[in-house]
């Protein structure tokens, strides 16, 4: 068994990991058209309408709003879907601060369902058990790439007369028995940060088949402007959630190279995982059954008691071997951050979690999704990146190999 880098042993990589440019002359090209249109206001230039066309196309969906963030998309598709003061909407402990801030800011309140703890996705006995006359919606979050079970989840929401919300942030063209995920719920919100598959710098869309939701959406995305000559004025609250035509540009450009982004990206995680599978104290992440995932990072979890190492030694051990690990995802589930274990919300009082309107005790506390904690504590990530050669994956699989067998084999 060859000596671990952290002992002075040879590194399992020795070359640079693969690199590319993610923008060029194609995003160029489009940003010159924006700028020689004379104005970069979304609804007066041809860039945004060209891409809301493409990215409809691509989804084969009727309607697609572009906004200014993922945040912006899922508070705006909460909005659309009639989620307000003293409602509550189900959702994931592990996600983006964005997954959130729309519901909070609907005055509405976050209930966490625990996950599973293979796929890291919201398991739906749990999310049943979340439901109250008070749900108006469930918000899936399709994490890193992996869809949730939404055969289970859509018989939930029809059973109980909710609305479904998918969060696709981290799952562009991200399947699930064949569909695509953000058609499947009422409204599928992504997001063109600069983290994201494709990046705007910032940005988003909202896509949905619903005609009446569309029009919503836009209005809730545009402070309730009518801009359909009925000369009507606003009737509800709605921020600027506006993107530009110089995003909307780039993300045409991008919006070329994403299928190619996400087939590399799920060869190369699901070569990982096979690499990886039957190694000792390694669990890989499972996709759900039906699924195809477009991996926005590669997250599998390691079982300290068979390799008689912590997580994060693992990942350190796994780093200095040349494969950069993260110890988990986020630091703790959502609901254990200052913001819900206060109910600071808002400055001055507890609201939403205490309005008379929502009438019910809420408290987030640790142990609150057992599962959700055990997968933050158990997991390594490592990045998943389109430009990655099929030598770089091969030295990813070594690595872990390298540590999970010297581990499992001198365990003290
Ligand atoms: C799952 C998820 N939801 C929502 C968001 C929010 O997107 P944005 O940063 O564009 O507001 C993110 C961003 O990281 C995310 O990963």
């Amino acid at each position: 068994m060859s000596k671990l880098a952290i002992h002075g042993g040879e590194k399992v990589k020795t070359t640079p990991f693969g690199t590319g440019k993610r923008f060029g002359s194609e995003e160029l090209k489009e940003l010159t058209e924006a700028l020689e249109q004379q104005t970069l206001f979304y609804a007066r230039g041809q860039k945004t309408k060209k891409f809301r066309e493409k990215f409809a196309e691509r989804y084969g969906v009727k309607h697609c709003v572009m906004t200014s963030s993922g945040t912006a998309s899922l508070h705006a598709a909460l909005g659309a879907v009639g989620v307000t003061v003293g409602d509550e909407v189900v959702t994931s402990p592990i996600t983006d601060m964005g997954s959130v801030i729309g519901i909070l800011y609907q005055n509405a309140v976050p209930v966490f369902a625990d996950l599973k703890l293979d796929t890291y996705n919201l398991d739906p006995a749990s999310l049943e058990a979340c439901i109250t006359d008070k749900t108006k919606a469930i918000l899936v979050v399709h994490l890193a790439g992996n869809p949730c079970d939404m055969d289970a989840i859509m018989a939930i929401a029809q059973k109980h007369g909710i609305k479904v919300v998918e969060d696709c942030a981290q799952s562009y063209l991200s399947e699930y028995k064949g569909r695509l995920a953000g058609t499947i719920g009422d409204v599928g919100c992504f997001s063109l940060n600069d983290f994201k598959h494709i990046s705007a710098g910032d940005g988003g869309m909202v896509i949905t088949y619903d005609n009446e939701l569309a029009a919503r959406l836009a209005l809730f995305t545009d402070k309730c402007y009518y801009r359909d000559g009925s000369g009507r004025n606003p009737t509800f609250l709605a921020p600027n959630y506006r993107i530009s035509e110089l995003q909307s540009a780039v993300a045409i450009a991008q919006l070329g190279k994403l299928d190619w982004i996400c087939e590399r990206r799920n060869e190369i995680g699901d070569r990982i995982s096979e690499g990886i599978k039957d190694l000792p104290g390694i669990y890989i992440p499972k996709i759900t059954d039906g699924g195809k995932s477009s991996y926005w990072f590669y997250m599998f979890r390691v079982d300290e008691e068979i390799l008689g190492i912590s997580r994060n030694d693992f990942a350190k051990v796994l780093s200095a071997e040349g494969i950069p690990a993260g110890a988990g995802y986020i630091p703790m589930c959502v609901y254990e951050y200052d913001i819900f274990k206060n109910k600071t919300a808002y400055a001055g009082g507890n609201c939403p979690f205490d309005c008379p309107k929502y009438g019910r005790e809420i408290e987030y506390k640790k142990g609150l999704c057992p599962n959700a904690e055990e997968i933050l504590a158990t997991s390594i990530r490592l990045k998943c990146n389109e430009f990655f050669t099929d030598e770089d994956v091969e030295d990813i699989i070594k690595g872990i190999k390298k540590v999970s067998e010297y581990y499992s084999a001198n365990k003290k």
